[in-house]
């Protein structure tokens, strides 16, 4: 079955159900997902980037870089999965890139191998957890490290265990719990980060449909990693009143230790939806939505259902409580974002 994603074309298997079987994976579900990694690239300044899509699966992100992305953007594009080589090699053809450099090993040993890369983009089944180390290894100072994440019963707390087991942390399943969860991965990837003196700022991050994504930017240096580590503390949840602190505190309901700095770079944020021109009004939303609330530099948000039972009050509407310093967020519907309660 052929398919078309942004400018790229694509053969894929005619199964539809969705599994880690299928001899080449393609899931329309992420179109997003790739749409703002090709929105995020465009936005950032970096030029004549060497870039790695260490598990391509039909090579569509890849296909979409190399027509999407601005002239000079890219210097060298190496496209690898261990399972669909030929397929991406026919997909590049049919889509008049040929030379293309298509890679067909695991993808840990293809990166131990490189000389690194400026952007290297891990999208695997489940959790990056076992492409982690060798991803940051090889990511280049200054460069940006893309990670997926679907195994979010883990991550946002229906499965406890499996988040402690994995991500060295205590999820907490409420309202709150996608971002959360999102919190816990990024601490994860920098302690990683951390181990080889290499500090991992998120610079755009987002949880949708069944997934969590954080795009990161490197630094490297023993004292920049020290000070993100700082950054991990506990989420304590007693609403009205949101905190972090350093240690759990008795009688409140927690989570972490995670990160609680920013999830985006306010300018890249905004960059990154002023740049899209297509005319999905969900995307569009989406990103605006990022774009407003990356401006708070808040820990979690309020459900304005939940706080206005704690309040007594009747709220009927989210408008009129949005200000500069209160914004809603794409984490829930209904919730706002703000540095304090906002009624
Ligand atoms: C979620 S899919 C990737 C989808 C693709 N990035 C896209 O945007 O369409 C995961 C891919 O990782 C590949 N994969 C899984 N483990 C791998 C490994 N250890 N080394 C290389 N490829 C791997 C699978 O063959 C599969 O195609």
């Amino acid at each position: 079955m052929l398919i078309k994603e942004g400018l790229a074309e694509v053969e894929i298997s005619d199964e539809t159900k969705i599994s880690k079987k299928l001899e080449v994976f393609y899931n329309p579900v992420m179109k997003h997902n790739r749409d703002i990694s090709v929105l995020l690239l465009s936005a950032v300044p970096d030029k004549e980037m060497q870039i790695a899509d260490i598990m391509a699966g039909t090579g569509i992100r890849s296909i979409r870089f190399a027509k999407e992305l601005p002239e000079g953007k890219i210097k060298y594009l190496a496209v690898n999965d261990y399972s669909s080589s030929e397929r991406i090699k026919a997909n590049m053809a049919r889509n008049g890139l040929p030379d293309m450099n298509v890679f067909s090993q695991d993808a840990n040993l293809f990166l131990l191998n490189s000389k690194g890369f400026d952007y290297i983009e891990v999208d695997p089944f489940g959790t990056p957890n076992p492409f982690l180390d060798s991803s940051i290894l090889r990511l280049a100072r200054n460069g940006i490290l893309a990670v997926t994440a679907t195994d979010t019963s883990a991550l946002a707390g229906s499965s406890r265990t499996a988040c402690t087991r994995k991500y060295w942390a205590k999820p907490l399943k409420n309202e709150l719990m996608h971002e959360l969860g999102l919190r816990i991965l990024i601490r994860k990837v920098q302690l990683i980060g951390a181990q080889y003196e290499k500090a991992l700022l998120p610079i755009y991050s987002y949880s949708k449909d069944h997934y969590m994504r954080a795009y990161f930017r490197c630094e490297k240096g023993r004292q920049k990693a020290d000070e993100i580590m700082k950054e991990h503390r506990y989420f304590l949840y007693d609403l009205p009143d949101l905190s972090c602190a350093e240690v759990p505190k008795p009688g409140h309901e927690y989570a972490g230790p995670l990160w609680t700095g920013q999830l985006w770079d306010p300018k890249l944020a905004k960059a990154v939806c002023d740049s899209y021109r297509g005319e999905d009004k969900e995307l569009m939303s989406f990103l605006g939505v990022i774009a407003e609330e990356a401006q708070i530099p808040s820990v979690g948000f309020y459900d304005i259902v939940k706080l206005a039972k704690i309040r007594k009050v009747k709220v009927k509407k989210i408008e009129p409580l949005l200000s500069s310093t209160c914004k809603r967020t794409h984490f829930l519907g209904w919730g706002l974002r703000s540095t304090g309660p906002p009624f």
